[in-house]
C-alpha cells in the first residue's frame, strides 16, 4: 500500500506527481519533496514558495520542514529568503547529525554552500497584494492577515516508510523573523513509520499550543483511526483555546496511518485537501464540520475546481 494526503486544493498537482513516483516504487522521501516543490514553484499560490506573500517589510521569508518516519530525522528552515525550494533545504538538513533546524541568515548560508537554487521569491503579483493591503489598512496598524494556506503532506511508500513535509510563507504581513508552526516538529508536522504521520495548516501560534501533529500521531499509536485522532485532537485544542483564551485560531489537520488509512479535521469552513492511495486517483475533497465537531467531506465539483483556479489567477485589483 502507498498513499499521500495533503492540505488544500493547491496540493493536487504535487500529490499527483508524488503518487506517480510512489506507484513506480520510489521513496516517500523523494515523493514528498517532489510534491511540495510543485506547490512551491507555482507562482499563483500566495502562501507557499514563489509568489508567497511578504512580511510587513515586504520580504518573503519562508518556513519549511521535512521528517523521515523511519529514523525520526528532522530538518527545517525558518525565515529563509531568496531560495527557490525551502523543502529541499529542509530535507538536506535532516541528514545532518546536529544543526537540523536553521533560521534566517544561517539557513541561507547553508543553502548557498550546498548549491541550492537562489531565486528572488517576491513576485510583482505579491507586491501588488502588499500595496493593496497597505492601502486597506492605511488608517490602522498593520495586522497579519489570517490566511494560512500552508502546504503540509504525509506520505507512505511501498516499503512502509512514512514522511511528512511542510512549506509556507507564513502569515501575510507577519513581523520580520516570525516563525509559525510549519518548521516546528510536532506542531506543523510529525511522522513515525511505525504509526503514521500528521500535518497542520492554520494559525501557527495556536497550532503550536497543542503540539497538534504529534498529538494526532500519539492518538493513532493508541489505536485510533486517523479520522478519530484528527477530530479528537482538533476539537480538544479548539475547546481548550476557547475556554482559556476566549477564541481559537484556524486549525486544520490531515493524517495518514501506516496502513494508508487517512483522516482530516478542521475548526473552520472551507478547508480542502487532496488525497490518493494505491488504487484510488488523487482527488480534492471539501470538509464540512458538523455542530458536534464531526467532520465529513465530499469531492470538490468541477465548478468548484474551475472557480478555484480562476480566483487564484485573477488580476489583483489595487
Ligand atoms: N501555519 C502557518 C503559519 O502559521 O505560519
Amino acid at each position: 500500500m502507498w498513499g499521500m494526503i495533503a492540505t488544500w486544493r493547491m496540493a493536487l498537482e504535487g500529490v499527483t506527481k508524488g503518487c506517480e513516483m510512489l506507484g513506480r516504487g520510489q521513496s516517500a522521501g523523494d515523493a514528498v519533496e517532489a510534491a511540495i516543490r510543485e506547490v512551491e514553484d507555482f507562482p499563483y499560490y500566495k502562501s507557499v514558495g514563489y509568489g508567497g506573500l511578504p512580511n510587513e517589510e515586504m520580504e518573503v521569508e519562508l518556513d519549511a520542514a521535512y521528517m523521515d518516519g523511519d529514523t525520526l530525522s528532522i530538518g527545517a528552515v525558518a525565515a529563509i529568503r531568496d531560495y527557490a525550494n525551502p523543502v529541499s533545504i529542509a530535507k538536506r538538513l535532516s541528514q545532518e547529525q546536529v544543526n537540523n533546524v536553521l533560521v534566517g541568515e544561517g539557513a541561507e548560508k547553508f543553502a548557498h554552500k550546498e548549491g541550492f537554487e537562489r531565486k528572488n521569491m517576491l513576485t510583482d503579483r505579491a507586491k501588488a497584494f502588499y500595496r493593496k493591503r497597505k492601502k486597506e489598512v492605511a488608517e490602522q496598524e498593520l495586522k497579519p492577515y489570517s490566511g494560512h494556506d500552508t502546504v503540509g503532506m504525509v506520505c507512505l511508500d511501498q516499503k512502509g516508510t512514512m514522511t511528512a513535509a511542510t512549506s509556507t510563507s507564513g502569515l501575510f504581513m507577519k513581523k520580520k523573523g516570525r516563525v509559525g508552526d510549519s518548521p516546528i516538529a510536532g506542531s506543523g508536522f510529525y511522522a513515525d513509520s511505525k504509526v503514521g504521520g500528521a500535518s497542520a495548516t492554520g494559525l501557527g501560534e495556536d497550532l503550536m499550543k497543542g503540539c497538534i501533529s504529534y498529538e494526532i500521531v500519539r492518538l493513532m499509536k493508541e489505536g485510533l483511526h486517523p479520522q478519530e485522532a484528527c477530530e479528537r485532537a482538533v476539537n480538544l485544542l479548539d475547546q481548550e483555546l476557547k475556554e482559556r483564551r476566549g477564541k481559537a485560531g484556524d486549525l486544520s489537520l490531515i493524517a495518514m496511518n501506516k496502513a494508508g488509512q487517512w483522516g482530516v479535521a478542521t475548526n473552520i469552513e472551507g478547508f480542502s485537501f487532496a488525497v490518493a492511495v494505491e488504487g484510488q486517483e488523487p482527488k480534492v475533497y471539501l470538509v464540512r464540520r458538523g455542530e458536534d465537531g464531526h467532520c465529513s467531506f465530499e469531492e470538490a465539483s468541477k465548478e468548484w475546481m474551475d472557480d478555484y483556479m480562476r480566483t487564484r489567477m485573477a488580476p489583483v485589483e489595487e
